[in-house]
Order: C-alpha cells, then structure tokens, then sequence
C-alpha cells in the first residue's frame, strides 16, 4: 500500500513535468553559429543565411572575409561603405556579382556587410 501510493506520486510528478513541458512556448529561434558580436536584425540574418553565408561563413573557407572576423574585414571596411557596395553588386575577384542575392539591393548588401563585419 505504501509502496503504491509512492509510485502514484511518482508518476503524478512525471506528468506534471511532462505537462509543463508541453505548455513551454517554443524556443526562439536559435542565433546563427557566427559570431557577430552586433544585435542583429532577424531580417537580415535569414537574408545572410540564404545568401552571403555559402562563401562568408567561416567554415566556408572561400577566401572570402569570413563573418565575425573583423580582422579579415578592416581593410575592406577601410574602403568605405560605398566601395564595399559596389564591388558587391558589381561583383570582385571571386566574389559573384549581386553576391547570388539577385533580390537585393543597396540597402541590403550595406546591412549585409555590416552584419558580416561585426559593425
Ligand atoms: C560564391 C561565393 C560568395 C558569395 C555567395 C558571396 N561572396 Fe562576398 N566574397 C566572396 C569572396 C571569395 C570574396 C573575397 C574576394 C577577394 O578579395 O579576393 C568576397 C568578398 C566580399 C566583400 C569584400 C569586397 C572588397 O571590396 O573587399 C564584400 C563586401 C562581400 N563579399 C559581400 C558579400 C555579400 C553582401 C554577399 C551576400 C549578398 C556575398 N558577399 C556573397 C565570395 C562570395
């Protein structure tokens, strides 16, 4: 008898935890594995995922100036916004043209590469 009663108990407990763990809201959506030090706007980072990520993630190993790295990114922020635009759109050694973002603009690619250079 005593015995039943703590088995109940137990499982009560199980499913009480099992219950709260239903009703927990999902959890957010996690951060990408780069680590821009920024907040960074949702927008832009799915926009990155689809994108920039292929060749600037640095596990990608393109030559290309790896997310995060600001090291990497200095000289190229050294030459300004507008210039770091441009050879986007316009494409730079082995970086494509439009960056494979055929949908964006300036103000994209310019939010784009401030995510990725951690500014
Ligand atoms: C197919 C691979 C690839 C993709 C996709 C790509 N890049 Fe690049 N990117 C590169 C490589 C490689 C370089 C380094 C070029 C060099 O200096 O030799 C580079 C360099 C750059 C530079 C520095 C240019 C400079 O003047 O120093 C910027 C800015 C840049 N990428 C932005 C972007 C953005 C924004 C996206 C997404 C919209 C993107 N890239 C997507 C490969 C890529």
């Amino acid at each position: 008898m005593r015995m039943h009663s703590a088995l109940s108990a137990l499982v009560c407990a199980g499913t009480a935890l099992l219950a709260a763990c239903d009703s927990a809201p999902p959890p957010p959506a996690a951060p990408p594995a780069a680590t821009a030090a920024a907040p960074a706007d949702p927008a832009v980072v799915r926009l990155y995922s689809q994108t920039c990520r292929g060749c600037h993630d640095p596990m990608a190993r393109t030559g290309a100036p790896a997310t995060g790295d600001r090291e990497a990114w200095a000289p190229r922020l050294a030459q300004g916004m507008d210039v770091l635009v441009e050879h986007t759109i316009g494409g730079y050694r082995g970086m494509p043209p439009m960056g494979a973002c055929m949908d964006c603009g300036e103000e994209d690619f310019a939010a784009l590469i401030r995510y990725m250079s951690g500014q």
